[in-house]
């Protein structure tokens, strides 16, 4: 048997003496005899192997028996390749088959002229995700996140998980996913965004999560999920929205630069280039983007018009990166301050598409009671959240971030269900 404890990678094949022998392991794409020879295309996490059986190798006929996607462990010698200049390949010394692969595929993933579509790609996910660009989608998530902890960490972050439970929704009630629960009623978490608060009024003064949020929206677009990622962050002792503006800019542009610079080889894969945007970014208040926009000044700016307001941002000042800021009230949240009927409030538009939304809370009880009734909201439903704000609470704010958006938009996927695993929407809940 093979020893897969010395399973080197096959990308590393390449950096390995002529003559040597090595183990490498992994899936085969392609096999192929022509005549005495045979060759296997061999995948791995890292890339990909040729490998040659000559009439050196006695058991040929076995090979034939290898279907498509089989996986194989293989020991073989560094040799000179005769099709790559310069590249190596394997020659076969000892092959064994782990797990014969049933044929045909599910589906076709790699090489075929049509591409298979996306609703039938997520029902057979796990062949899909063996495509080397799917990988590399998920390899650039995981840099994102690290990206986001790192800079989290310097910045004095303190990395907190609230509860996923609750008896009330944050972000407006018609859209809660309810389930039982031994005889009560609870839902699922809209975003983290009350108990980041809450845990401004303990004290913590810096704290993000990243965490799942979910929400019961009847709604079929590229960039909406029933349940998705949020980074959550929350910062007290803040004078207004320019300072949750000044971090988010800057958390924006440190993961960006990571990516490119640990993302080389996947982001070549994918064929996108990353630019890093200036700073700051530009601030656009909603009513003056109304103006530039041409509609009256409480419109609604929805999907179309915030790619059209992108447009003219672009135009402007040359950059895909800018703040829509101050919203009128119809379009914040209970939690939102206000100044006179205009929130201090935020949206973070990158790549033509919101990816976050935060701004500066209202810390005084008998206002926070006020607009809860105001968006006919029940007091009694919220008293978990609002009895604490009697008892000392710092002026802050903060941020939700979407990271399925994040990762969509920083790849210009087309749809957000691409930088997802296995993404839940209205008509999907598997695999
Ligand atoms: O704009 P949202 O709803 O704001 C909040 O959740 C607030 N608690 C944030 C705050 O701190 N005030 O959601 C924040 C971000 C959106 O900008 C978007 O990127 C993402 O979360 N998001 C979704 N992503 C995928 N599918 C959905 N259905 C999403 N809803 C929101
Ligand atoms: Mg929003």
């Amino acid at each position: 048997m093979i020893n897969l404890s010395k399973r080197i990678p096959t990308s590393d094949v390449q950096k390995i003496k002529i003559g040597s022998e090595v183990i490498v392991a992994g899936w085969v794409e392609q096999s192929k005899l022509l005549g005495k020879l045979a060759f296997l295309k061999l995948r791995d996490r890292e890339g990909y192997v040729q490998v040659v059986a000559t009439s050196n190798y006695s058991k040929m006929k076995d090979l034939n028996s290898i279907s498509r996607e089989s996986v194989v462990s293989i020991r073989g010698r560094v040799k000179k390749s005769k099709a790559r200049s310069g590249g190596k390949e394997l020659e076969l010394i000892e092959l064994n088959l782990l797990s014969k692969a049933a044929t045909p595929l599910p589906i076709e993933f790699l090489g075929n002229k049509i591409e298979t579509d996306l609703s039938k790609r997520l029902d057979y996910r796990y062949i899909d995700l063996r495509h080397p660009q799917r990988l590399a989608i998920f390899k650039i998530r995981a840099i994102i996140l690290s990206a986001i902890h790192s800079f989290m960490r310097e910045s004095k972050f303190i990395e907190i998980q609230t509860s996923k439970l609750s008896g009330a929704g944050a972000e407006g009630g018609a859209e809660l996913f309810e389930l039982p629960y031994f005889g009560k009623k609870v839902a699922l978490n809209q975003s983290q965004q009350l108990y980041k608060q809450l845990i401004m009024l303990s004290g913590f003064e810096r704290a993000y999560e990243i965490g799942t949020s979910y929400r019961a929206e009847k709604s079929h677009t590229h960039r909406h999920l029933t349940e998705f990622w949020q980074l959550d962050v929350e910062l007290s002792f803040i004078n207004g929205i320019e300072d949750i503006m000044r971090l988010q800019e800057r958390l924006l542009v440190y993961i960006l630069r990571q990516v490119k610079k640990e993302g080389k080889s996947e982001l070549e894969l994918l064929g996108k280039e990353i630019t890093v945007p200036k700073l700051p970014f530009p601030r656009i208040n909603y009513s003056d983007a109304c103006n530039l926009l041409k509609v009256k000044s409480n419109t609604d700016i929805g999907t179309e018009l915030e790619r059209k307001l992108a447009k003219i941002i672009k135009s402007k000042f040359k950059t895909d990166s800018f703040f829509l800021t101050n919203f009128p009230d119809d379009f914040t949240k209970f939690y939102a301050k206000h100044d006179e009927n205009i929130g201090r409030y935020v949206d973070l538009i990158y790549n033509s598409n919101e990816i976050s939304s935060g701004g500066q809370r209202e810390h005084n009880y008998d206002i926070l009671i006020q607009q809860i009734k105001d968006k006919g909201l029940r007091p009694k439903d919220f008293e978990f959240y609002t009895t604490p704000f009697k008892y000392g609470a710092p002026p802050h704010g903060g941020f939700g971030m979407g990271i399925d958006r994040l990762v969509t938009f920083i790849l210009d996927l087309p749809n957000i269900r691409e930088g997802v695993l296995f993404p839940r929407d209205v008509d999907r809940i598997g695999p």
